[in-house]
């Protein structure tokens, strides 16, 4: 163990049921940065992160793909594991609750569970959201039973079941809560903890399931398997090596610093997990933080929102730097954000192309100008400006050391970047173009214009080694122009004092760190890039219906605006296809009172000939426009399947019904 102790950080164990998004990366680029940080301060780090298998949604997911679930997930974990070596994730252990280590101590958990006492048997029935995998009582639903956190409709369940009793420990959880605030953090989830779920009273929870087979046995039991949170969250003791042959690793990082959880998820790491960890007579960890949301401007984020959410695409397209830099930079880490590629490539180029890139470029040219490429030796005496450069160089790892406690990594970057404005200002203040003007016959104006250079090239060592933790590629990419050698001055306690530079070491002027991107152009590439992963989306692991499918609208409309459309039913007399547009058809309909040509979106399911002859609805009031070059007026009403492929639009039909054409819906 190092003189600064451990470290133990984790990220939830996602879901293996498709690829992963912008969002789950967001939660895992957090802890590499946290994770290096602490591992540059001296710290003893133990990183975890992984997957959660099991679980009825992941069966069928593997069954509508035609797999066993362990192979339906294997592939899926290799994607994952890929999309953390691009991302430049160093995790020390990645564990997958499918391996033999996790399965036989969750077993061994539960029986241990089973004896004490803590769980028994009972008949459950009740509301269960399979994407979620969680329990609901009827109060907890919204409107149309579905699901409070995710808005998907939940099932009802009826089977026997074991039960944890979660009520017995209740006080003394709310007791440990109250005792130490920092446990759950940011404190609007402490409260919504405490006055939504602990202060009504804890059910005990069902921790056992019989209505599918892809999960751990229980052991007594074979019939059951156990239920997937709590296979899920013994996940960071059973990595460590708990309850096994060797638990020098438990021994050693348990308690865990801090679990980094999405909000949704801080529930079931502040109220039931902390219970089973009191059953055993644990520690608790230290602290659970549920950070916010990464959304789109149109809602949540959702795999149909296609490539401008793929964190591969991103990276393959602005390097995995600049993903990490915006994801910790753009928003505070406890609120919710949009993310938009605005804003992406917004702060590419003024955060990143003009004060880093800028900073660097310009540095290296004057050395290279005026002392041949060599950092030049410093004077010893000091101006006003010197001084104000390098006490905010040195104060400022210490005031980033003290956000990154908090996990505030957005300050801890503006901090930084007030730094690189800082330096920035220098160049202006000191203007070296104009020293270097005079010092070809000034020995003066030369000694000081090479304390110049060489505080902007110290300014951006210090820069560039508390950049590390955020952008692993960049300093290098910093210190190659630099010419810097000695591994000993990128060294976190280097960066405490002033000078560690060395003068003589010869630059090497290459290309900026960052190109300046234009936005148009960028976000019109990101659309056609969209299309294709469309495609080759297709035969990759597609995910089920989002959130954002299923929920409502939240705006009602009054009877009044829905009597302004004009529906009626329509007979299609001919159809045809749209030329340059696969997912159209061409429609003739007939209304009764007059024909129509209308353009539909329903090509991938339907071919001219199935079609002609149906009756179906039609609104006929809407503004005459044009379709890919085609006059359409009106539009046939048509549902797109959340369960299935969007394309394939489903054509309302009134074929086995005896009604007239032209009939209007009221
Ligand atoms: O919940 N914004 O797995 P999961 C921010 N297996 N973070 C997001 C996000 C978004 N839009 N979308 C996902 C599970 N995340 C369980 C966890 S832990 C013992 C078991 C991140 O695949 C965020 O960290 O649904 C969230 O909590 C997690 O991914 C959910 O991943
Ligand atoms: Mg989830």
């Amino acid at each position: 163990m190092t003189e600064k102790g451990t470290f133990y950080i984790s990220t939830p164990i996602y879901y293996p049921s498709g690829k992963l998004h912008i969002g789950h990366s967001y939660t895992t680029v957090a802890a590499d940065c946290m994770a290096r940080f602490k591992r540059m301060m001296g710290y003893d780090v133990m990183f975890l992160t992984g997957t959660d298998e099991h679980g009825q949604k992941i069966e069928r997911r593997a069954k509508d793909d035609g797999k066993e679930p362990q192979e339906f997930v294997d592939e899926i974990v290799d994607w994952i594991k890929d999309l953390w070596g691009v991302l430049d994730i160093e995790y020390d252990d990645f564990i997958r609750t499918t391996q033999e280590r996790h399965k036989k101590i969750v077993q061994k958990i539960f029986q241990k569970f089973y004896e004490q006492g803590d769980v028994y048997k009972d008949k459950y029935e009740g509301w269960y959201c399979t994407p979620c995998e969680s329990f609901w009582l009827e109060r907890q639903l919204e409107t149309g039973n579905v699901c409070p956190d995710c808005s998907r409709p939940v099932e009802w369940v009826k089977e026997e079941s074991y039960f944890f009793k979660m009520s017995k420990y209740a006080d003394r959880l709310l007791e440990h809560i109250e005792k130490n605030p920092d446990f759950i953090q940011p404190p609007e989830r402490k409260n919504e903890m405490v006055n939504n779920f602990l202060k009504p009273g804890l059910q005990d929870l069902c921790v056992s399931r019989t209505t599918f087979k892809w999960g751990i046995p229980v052991p007594m039991d074979p019939d059951h398997v156990i239920y997937v949170w709590l296979d899920a969250l013994t996940n960071y003791i059973t990595a460590l090596g708990y309850l096994s042959e060797d638990d020098s690793r438990f021994e050693k990082y348990w308690p865990c610093n801090v679990h980094l959880v999405g909000k949704e998820i801080v529930r079931f790491h502040t109220i039931y997990w902390p219970i089973f960890l009191m059953a055993f007579g644990l520690p608790l960890p230290k602290q659970v933080f549920g950070h916010g949301w990464l959304l789109l401007e149109d809602g949540k984020i959702s795999k149909s929102k296609g490539n401008v959410i793929d964190p591969k695409v991103l990276s393959e397209k602005y390097g995995s730097d600049a993903v990490r830099f915006y994801l910790l930079r753009e928003i505070p880490f406890g609120s919710d954000g949009v993310f938009t590629p605005e804003s992406l490539i917004e702060r590419m180029n003024y955060d990143l192309a003009n004060d880093l890139g800028n900073l660097l470029n310009r540095t290296v040219a004057m050395v290279d100008k005026y002392f041949d490429g060599e950092i030049p030796e410093p004077d010893k005496s000091a101006e006003e400006v010197d001084e104000d450069l390098r006490s905010l160089a040195i104060k400022t790892p210490e005031e980033m050391v003290g956000y990154m406690n908090d996990l505030k990594f957005s300050d801890a970057l503006e901090h930084l970047w007030k730094l690189i404005r800082r330096t920035n200002k220098y160049i202006d203040e000191t203007r070296p173009w104009i020293l270097g003007k005079e010092c070809k016959d000034d020995e003066n104006k030369k000694n000081r214009l090479g304390t110049v250079l060489y505080n902007l090239s110290e300014s951006l060592r210090i820069i560039s080694i508390m950049l590390w933790p955020f952008m692993p590629k960049t300093p290098g990419e910093i210190w190659e122009q630099l010419g810097i050698e000695d591994e000993n001055i990128l060294k976190f306690d280097s960066v405490k004092e002033w000078g560690h530079l060395k003068p003589g070491q010869k630059v090497k002027k290459d290309k900026p760190l960052f190109p300046r991107l234009e936005i148009e152009e960028e976000l019109e590439k990101l659309s056609e890039k969209e299309d294709q992963s469309e495609k080759t989306n297709k035969d990759a692991k597609t995910e089920g219906p989002s959130h954002a499918d299923y929920a409502l609208k939240d705006e009602t409309v009054k009877i009044d605006d829905f009597a302004k459309l004009d529906i009626r039913v329509a007979e299609i007399i001919n159809a045809e296809p749209v030329k340059g547009a696969d997912k159209l058809l061409k429609l003739e309909v007939d209304l009764g009172f007059e024909k129509r040509q209308v353009v539909a979106g329903i090509a991938k399911k339907y071919s001219p000939q199935d079609i002609v002859g149906k009756k179906t609805l039609m609104i006929v009031n809407l503004k005459p426009t044009k379709i890919k070059g085609v006059k359409s007026e009106g539009m046939i009403l048509a549902a797109s399947d959340i369960k299935g492929d969007k394309d394939e639009v489903v054509l309302t039909s009134l074929d086995d019904v005896d009604i007239t054409k032209g009939s209007k819906v009221e």
